[in-house]
């Protein structure tokens, strides 16, 4: 974890945004897989770990606003914990590390906070995920459980975003460790793509590339064959020459920063013709998005002119017509570009997404749109220094797609369908990398992971 002054400066600056009121925020706890004591990995909630960085199961805390204090609830490790789980630290030595003076036991979480609803204090809660501290929550606040799901702090919610959306300088140097992990994964997977080889094989060598040198994964592999399926988690296909295989897949490291990157490769030694077309139409997308990203720009002009780079390329190959900035106005680039161009990241792969995509996205300025495809878009709003997004579009032909629209009559005026329908089983390629905003430019994180044709065949 960070040293202490980073987790008390953050409490601090969050105190001292909410004004009044106690903010209550709960650990993760551990799930059970098919009965309680056989569990998934532990993941913390990325927001206690953000204010407290204790990556511990069964820890809740209270920052008192109101009343300057704040009290870290847990246990202390039974006789049986240490007889399983080996000497683990006590409650008073996780709160001294992360800067927190006083400490309780987690039975006593429910008569203070009664306390404080009688004394009539706001109690400030961010928007819970998992059903287990929702019916907490609700046991707590003395609420229904629908009332907790809506029921969360705007303020306190405004208030984690302002901070979680910069990332610091100590942060940025752990997702460029979490960068460089998925490096690794990525080089190996693009390296043991070939024909015979069983996509389960490929994810299998990248997740135990992000286990032996991370914490394991940042969210499950999507490694396909057929990438036109946005995320695919099927690996039972064989590779075959002239195909391509689509991974997408990151490491989170040792303090839980994620990474989260794409790309596509040929199982043949060598892209074909028409795969290689498709390639620099994307691969040039991503380079100007990121060329394009800077303090101040809109994210969602950016994802704009990526559909309308996307569009023209598309446009010199037969595929689609018209004029570029009418189809995209009408969303016609969406038969191949469906997705968002990227989204914040940092302790979760879609940063903040806990929280609510309308506050972390989006703002009075930037709305989103509702239109299929740009919809889809998770970051609309200006971008600020020292934000970290991912820039990651993609060309896809998904055969039901086609078809539909096809059979609608959609955008007939900017789609030539007769043109498509070689194209049904192309797959599709994404390319993807995680940058950091600054004033004027973006660094793109990480040592360079290949990413020209030439590059990616060389491997
Ligand atoms: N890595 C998957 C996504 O960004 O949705
Ligand atoms: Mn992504």
């Amino acid at each position: 974890m960070f040293h202490k002054e980073t987790y008390q400066k953050r409490r601090e600056r969050l105190s001292n945004d909410l004004e009044s009121g106690l903010i209550l925020m709960l650990g993760n706890n551990y799930v059970g897989m098919n009965y309680a004591a056989n569990t998934y990995p532990f993941r913390q909630d990325s927001n206690f770990l953000y204010f407290f960085g204790l990556d511990k199961a069964g820890l809740a805390a209270i920052i008192d606003v109101d009343n300057n204090n704040t009290i870290l609830f847990g246990h202390n490790p039974t006789i049986d914990d240490i007889v399983w789980e080996g000497q683990v630290p006590g409650i008073n030595d996780l709160a001294a590390s992360c800067g927190v003076e006083h400490t309780e036991d987690s039975s006593t979480l429910s008569t203070l906070i009664n306390k404080a609803l009688k004394a009539g204090q706001k109690v400030h809660f961010l928007p819970p995920y998992r059903n287990a501290n929702i019916i907490r929550l609700a046991d707590l606040l003395g609420q229904p459980v629908e009332s907790i799901k809506t029921g969360a702090s705007i303020p306190l919610i405004h208030a984690v975003a302002a901070q979680r959306s910069i990332k610091s300088q100590e942060e940025i140097k752990e997702m460029t460790e979490a960068v460089n992990i998925t490096r690794a994964m990525h080089i190996a997977v693009m390296q043991g793509a070939k024909a015979g080889v069983k996509e389960a094989e490929l994810a299998g060598l990248a997740q135990q590339i992000a286990y032996a040198q991370g914490n394991g994964l940042a969210y499950p592999v999507i490694l396909s064959k057929d990438g036109q399926t946005l995320h695919n988690h099927y690996h039972g296909n064989i590779l075959q020459e002239g195909q391509l295989v689509l991974g997408d897949f990151g490491a989170q490291n040792s303090m839980c920063y994620a990474g989260d990157i794409t790309r596509t490769c040929p199982v043949s030694s060598t892209f074909t013709a028409v795969q290689k077309s498709i390639y620099e139409i994307v691969l040039k997308a991503e380079v100007d998005a990121i060329n394009a990203c800077k303090a101040g720009v809109k994210y969602k002009d950016v994802h704009l002119d990526a559909a309308k780079i996307i569009s023209a390329g598309l446009k010199d190959l037969g595929l689609m017509k018209g004029n570029v900035d009418e189809a995209v106005a009408a969303g016609a680039h969406a038969l191949f570009f469906p997705h968002g161009l990227g989204h914040h990241i940092g302790l979760d792969v879609h940063d903040m997404e806990d929280l609510g995509e309308q506050y972390i996205g989006y703002d009075e300025e930037t709305q989103r749109s509702d239109q299929f495809g740009t919809k889809y878009l998770r970051l609309g709003k200006r971008l600020e220094k020292g934000n970290v997004i991912t820039v990651e579009p993609g060309i896809y032909f998904i055969p039901e797609l086609i078809d539909k629209w096809y059979g609608e009559g959609m955008h007939k005026d900017f789609i030539n369908y007769d043109a498509l329908e070689s194209f049904k089983n192309f797959g599709g390629i994404r390319i993807e990398d995680n940058i950091l905003i600054n004033d004027t430019d973006s660094t793109i994180l990480g040592d360079p992971i290949p990413k020209t044709i030439s590059e990616i065949e060389s491997l």
